[in-house]
């Protein structure tokens, strides 16, 4: 037995219009100061307006919102009492979002607390809107939420299925302008997620299909996006489809290990996500050739590249992942992203003990050893071969 479970999805351009259909009172706005200071959160809050609403803005989310940062908005979101939660932004403020829209409801509840075992009963006092404004994080489509602990340097993924936003509005327009290099950043982490999701434990037929189609939209217009942003509306609005169909993807199948070491990583060393996951992807395909190679070569196939049989399909796939890496001038390998080698060790016993612990390593499709977990972390420092 599976699940698949989706919000509502209104795509396209002028999707955001579709606020001025919501039937409600007061909307809480959460976004970031950088988006409200470039306008997009004014649009939005014209809509609601036009729907009637009294709108709040909340502007304090943070790259890697924090527990702290949630209880912040908590408090603010109590004294609006919306019947709307909107959230405007990237993968951090949607997931910071979520995370303020249980406590509103559940005050009783640490927000490190929740989890799919516990049930929530949302939905009493809000519903929750997701506009994303990056073309990556699915963070739109999804129930799972990650917050920072700054003081450990750890990513924490938390997050209760009934936590899924009811509605998400993907408009490419909102995406438009993002600068090269988040493109990139975020268009790895979409990328990551269709291809984790594809060879997960728990993927369905349902997220099969996501997953594949994602990939295929991903390979061929990221790199027209990351080049000619603005300059290709083509391309910019099928990434902003991909990114939600591969959170769709994954948010039904869960990820794997690239995701866990880019976690680690990421806390760590203060690497943005899909960059630190995205590094990690063709090291962790390797890892997993011997199980997945059919599923690779699936994904091969999907994008039009010559598929290998056994083995080799997924040696083939890691090395079509390094050239998008490198077309998309991020960095290959952890040596690249600035981390000297004696830090880097230092931390490794961290590191291992992080993404061991991290749920996205149960669903990966083999199962490491901690010392495997060290190997592939060495192979990924300057990407010189070990033997797995
Ligand atoms: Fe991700």
């Amino acid at each position: 037995m599976w699940f698949f479970k989706t919000p509502e999805i209104v795509f396209g351009e002028d999707a955001l219009f579709y606020l001025e259909e919501l039937r409600g009172q007061r909307a809480f706005v959460i976004t970031d100061a950088q988006l409200r200071r470039l306008g997009l959160v004014r649009q939005v809050e014209e809509h609601l307006r036009r729907a009637g609403m009294e709108v709040h803005v909340f502007d304090m989310v943070e790259p890697n919102p924090t527990v702290d940062l949630v209880r912040i908005g908590a408090d603010v979101i109590r004294a609006f009492n919306p019947d709307w939660i909107v959230a405007v932004g990237g993968g951090s403020v949607i997931d910071a979002a979520k995370a303020i829209w249980v406590l509103f409801e559940r005050p009783d509840l640490d927000p490190l607390a929740i989890s799919p075992m516990e049930p929530l009963g949302l939905r009493r006092r809000a519903r929750l809107v997701a506009i994303p404004t990056t073309s990556g994080t699915g963070s739109e489509a999804t129930w799972a939420i990650v917050l920072t602990d700054p003081r450990a340097r750890r990513k924490l993924g938390v997050g209760s299925r009934e936590n899924m936003p009811d509605i998400a509005i993907v408009d490419p327009a909102m995406a438009m302008d993002l600068p090269p290099r988040l493109t990139a950043d975020t268009g790895m982490d979409a990328l990551s997620h269709a291809l984790e999701g594809y060879v997960s434990t728990w993927r369905n037929p349902f997220s099969d299909a996501m997953c594949l189609h994602a990939a295929r939209l991903i390979f061929a217009y990221l790199p027209r996006a990351y080049r000619d942003g603005a300059r290709d509306p083509e391309a910019r609005a099928h990434m902003h489809l991909a990114a939600t169909m591969a959170g769709i993807g994954f948010g039904n199948a869960m990820v794997g290990l690239a995701h866990s070491l880019g976690h680690a990583l990421g806390a760590r060393f203060d690497i943005p996500h899909g960059r630190a996951v995205g590094l990690f992807l063709p090291y962790v395909i390797e890892f997993n050739a011997r199980v997945a190679a059919d599923r690779y070569a699936h994904l091969l196939q999907a994008i039009g590249r010559p598929s290998p049989n056994g083995p080799e399909a997924a040696f083939q796939l890691s090395r079509t992942v390094l050239e998008l890496l490198e077309t998309l001038e991020q960095p290959q390998t952890v040596a690249a992203c600035g981390i000297p080698r004696d830090d880097f060790e230092a931390d490794l016993p961290t590191l291992v003990e992080y993404a061991l612990e991290d749920p996205s390593t149960l669903t990966n499709p083999r199962s490491p050893t901690a010392e495997e977990v060290e190997h592939l972390l060495l192979y990924a420092y300057e990407g010189k071969m070990v033997d797995f």
